[in-house]
């Protein structure tokens, strides 16, 4: 009988991200990020929560690593933040910074973990995004030093990079929606960003071959856009979904250009892009990683900006916390889709995970049943996809820890590990045990 099981050397780990751990932003001489100054706008977060403390990872960083370690897992997701290395965002280093994230690599790989770090995960230097931030075409050279500054202090030991996480989220949620730093709604400014920050991504690239070693990529959030029905305009609004939220940036990425869709949805905000920067961005890169939660369904909506696309709620399917559709399918199908339109490249899920309102805890335990089926069901799917031909070369759970959710504050949970704000108690959930269980049987237990 055939046994299914993850591939030997398939890397299984748990993510998270600076501003949403670490807490003590401005410690040891680090400088504001964009998001230190957004929490303290009036009504940016639902409640009031910032990053101040968060889960106070920055003091309590050996404690984490030992929970890391319990997990079993190999690999552990984390980004570092700018600010800290360079307080003003360029010009001088601040060596405490820096000497953070190198403890926190030497605690990792005592343990036998995998650092996979993240140089940008949101959070950007305040002095940057004052002087433009991503509509800088200078934004590109200002991340290229940073890159190039972790590179030489952390290469020898950190072999998995990531440039970007979610430079979709920080365009539409910063420039379209105006929920994340800084807050506008401007389409041209939206493209301009997009744009930017795909040049940053292949000036780091570029850095990055300096030396021959390790494997630098990109992290995306990809969703299968579907119709809500039959009716071409329906169709078509999915389509523009589409080439808007998953085609916006590895189209470009991998394929050289824009999708087509893009110019004529963004009507006169379509900047002309200087068709240079097309072979700076097309840089080739090692991996992708893949950030899945759900999937949407779309009806035509021409109020919509600038996609025409109103996501419709499905009676029959069941939500998170967040408002998203579990969709487990949708993994196997988006990555299944990855390689077919862009080629084999390596796949990681870098994100995959569930807010889901906990259990109250219960002699010491969370029974976060919810969230082990969603990572149940999405290990399968990662699964299938391998066994169809994917080259998926590992999976991280987000998150570690219930964290500071951004404009959500702490009302979300996502963690394996539940904590308590008040006390910084971490507790392992169900879930946490049950992905212990997973990684040690590589799988087996997902089939049982
Ligand atoms: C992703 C982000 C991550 C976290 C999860 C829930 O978009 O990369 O930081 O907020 O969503």
């Amino acid at each position: 009988m055939e046994t299914k099981q993850f591939p030997d050397n398939f890397l299984w780990g748990v993510a998270t991200s600076a501003y949403q751990i670490e807490g003590a932003p401005l410690a040891d001489g680090a400088g504001p990020s964009d998001w230190h100054q957004f929490t303290r706008e009036n009504g940016r977060i639902v409640d009031g929560g910032n990053g101040d403390v968060a889960c106070d990872h920055y003091n309590r960083y050996d404690d984490d690593i030992r929970l890391i370690a319990e997990l079993g897992v190999g690999a552990y997701r984390f980004s570092v933040s700018w600010s800290r290395i360079f307080p003003q965002g360029v010009g001088p280093k601040n060596p405490k910074g820096l000497d953070f994230y190198d403890r926190l690599v030497d605690g990792l790989l005592a343990r036998g973990i995998e650092p996979f770090l993240t140089l940008h995960h949101w959070d950007l230097p305040a002095a940057l995004a004052a002087r433009g931030g991503w509509l800088n075409r200078d934004s590109s050279e200002w991340f290229g030093e940073y890159a190039h500054t972790l590179f030489r202090a952390l290469k020898d030991r950190v072999r998995f990079w990531t440039t970007h996480n979610e430079p979709w989220v920080v365009m539409h949620n910063g420039y379209v929606k105006g929920v994340h730093p800084p807050g506008r709604a401007d389409l041209s400014q939206a493209a301009t960003t997009a744009h930017n920050l795909l040049r940053a991504h292949g000036r780091a690239v570029q850095a990055f071959r300096a030396d021959p070693t390790g494997k630098i990529g990109v992290v995306v959030n990809l969703e299968p856009k579907d119709p809500a029905s039959g009716d071409p305009r329906d169709i078509a609004a999915a389509n523009a979904a589409d080439a808007y939220m998953n085609r916006f940036f590895l189209d470009p990425l991998l394929l050289g250009s824009y999708p087509k869709e893009l110019p004529p949805l963004f009507g006169a905000a379509w900047p002309a892009f200087p068709e240079d920067d097309m072979r700076l961005i097309r840089e080739p890169f090692d991996y992708l990683g893949v950030n899945y939660y759900t999937r949407s369904v779309n009806r035509a909506d021409p109020a919509v900006a600038p996609d025409g696309a109103a996501p419709v709620r499905q009676q029959d399917s069941t939500y998170t916390e967040m408002g998203w559709e579990v969709h487990s399918q949708g993994l196997a199908r988006t990555l299944l889709w990855l390689k077919q339109r862009y080629g084999d490249i390596a796949l990681f899920v870098t994100e995959n995970g569930a807010a889901f309102a906990d259990p109250p805890e219960e002699r010491g335990a969370i029974r976060d049943h919810a969230r082990v089926d969603y990572l149940r069901g999405h290990l399968r799917a990662a699964h299938q996809a391998i066994g169809e031909g994917v080259n998926l070369q590992g999976y991280f759970v987000w998150s570690l820890f219930d964290n500071f959710e951004w404009t959500f504050g702490y009302t979300k949970r996502f963690g394996v590990l539940g904590v308590d704000f008040a006390t910084q108690r971490r507790t392992p959930k169900l879930s946490a045990e049950f992905y212990r269980e997973t990684v040690g049987s590589r799988g087996r237990n997902l089939f049982t």
